[in-house]
């Protein structure tokens, strides 16, 4: 092919994108390292350790037979079901194709080029992707230690400023922010800047939150017309492969996320899905013990190991083993994937996601073994 006909015309900002980088598929590490798949950990993409509930299988099967038609474009069943839960009218509710999607929609919504977009340095890097793609400007503001410095984030907002984002708890960090901090800085916005800013308050590991710590955001969605909450049914509900999330805001900022979602963005078995598991109350405190249990687990051993880490309120943690990428070269030659974050500008720190018991222990008994041998 001649280089005239393979030269693609796109725009800089989006040629400029790095893409995601996802956690590596169990079947990729036993082909590159000729591991049988069963054998593999994985714990990298802070998925649900329990799967799939079977509340959910069940209505997928139920389902299954109507796949011939599109699904129902406003998703009016599972809606219903969320204003149920929520207290919030139907028409403040956005489905996602994952929550992803919502935090897409906003940054399709509401940026251009020559808009600006404040977030925290470690936030979750689809903010930066998102902020990129429409070839708009980010204001990174300097982490205060790995948290979100909600303060300096106010004081960066500029006149050019249409969104931030602020992730609660915070990937790859961990990181929580109290009702407080958050309640100070949706007052410091409308005084600052009236409703001109839209905050996303990105909530996908909130339901792993000790209920004494969740941050009442529907209260805050019902006083500030400028916030949208955004929330999955990826984590903590176990629905990670069907994609779906959602997301609660006044009328007027659901009716222009609306007007760049794509009619059938969420497919039926996911809606289906979705219901079932909102209705089930037994897996959502399942999920909650396992994922405290295993946290403890794991902050024990890094204890024990003399490892740094940061206290997490998600379903992963973050550990600092200074020669990162050696050891987790190390952990895949073991058959333990877990997640580098040089990428998130933290390269002597590991992500883990917070497995089963059995799990924690072989990613527990790899590493030590791992260190042990550099001590030598
Ligand atoms: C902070 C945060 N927000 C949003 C998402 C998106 O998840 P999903 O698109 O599966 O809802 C993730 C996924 O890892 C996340 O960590």
């Amino acid at each position: 092919m001649s280089t005239k006909n393979s030269v693609r015309v796109a725009p800089a900002h989006v040629a400029a994108i790095a893409p995601y980088q996802a956690g590596k598929p169990i079947e990729e590490l036993a082909r590159e390292h000729g591991l049988d798949p069963a054998g593999i950990v994985k714990l990298a993409s802070n998925e649900n350790p329990l799967g799939m509930p079977e509340s959910a299988r069940r209505a997928i099967m139920d389902t299954l037979s109507g796949l011939g038609r599109y699904p129902d474009p406003a998703g009016f069943d599972l809606k219903a079901a969320l204003s149920a839960r929520y207290g919030v009218p139907q028409s403040w509710l956005t489905l996602g194709n994952g929550s992803n999607d919502i935090l897409e929609m906003v940054a399709h919504a509401l940026l251009e080029p020559g808009s600006a977009v404040v977030y925290s340095q470690y936030a979750f890097v689809v903010y930066k992707l998102a902020t990129q793609s429409r070839g708009a400007r980010h204001i990174l503001v300097p982490a205060m230690g790995l948290g979100h410095d909600l303060p300096a984030m106010l004081d960066a907002i500029d006149d050019d400023t249409r969104l931030v984002f602020i992730a609660n708890p915070n990937n790859p960090t961990g990181t929580y922010l109290s009702n407080q901090a958050l309640e100070s800085f949706m007052a410091g916005v409308a005084a600052r800047h009236g409703t001109r800013v839209t905050v996303v308050l990105d909530e996908a590991y909130n339901e792993y939150l000790e209920p004494a710590l969740r941050v009442d955001s529907v209260d805050l969605v019902r006083r500030y017309p400028n916030l949208l909450v955004s929330r999955t049914f990826s984590k903590a509900y176990g629905l990670a492969g069907l994609r779906v999330g959602f997301a609660m805001a006044q009328p007027e900022l659901t009716d222009l996320i609306n007007r760049v979602r794509q009619p059938f963005n969420v497919n039926s078995l996911a809606q289906a899905a979705a219901i079932a598991v909102l209705h089930d109350t037994q897996f959502l405190a399942q999920s909650f013990a396992v994922n405290r249990d295993g946290k403890a687990q794991l902050e024990l051993a890094f204890a024990s190991l003399g490892l740094e880490y940061e206290p997490s309120f998600a379903n992963f943690v973050l550990v600092k083993v200074n020669e990162a990428a050696r050891i987790n070269h190390e952990l895949l030659r073991r058959g333990v994937i877990v997640r580098p974050v040089t990428g998130d500008g933290l390269p002597e720190w590991l992500r883990v996601s917070i497995g089963l018991p059995r799990e924690n222990q072989r990613f527990i008994d790899a590493l030590t073994d791992i260190l042990k041998l550099s001590k030598k």
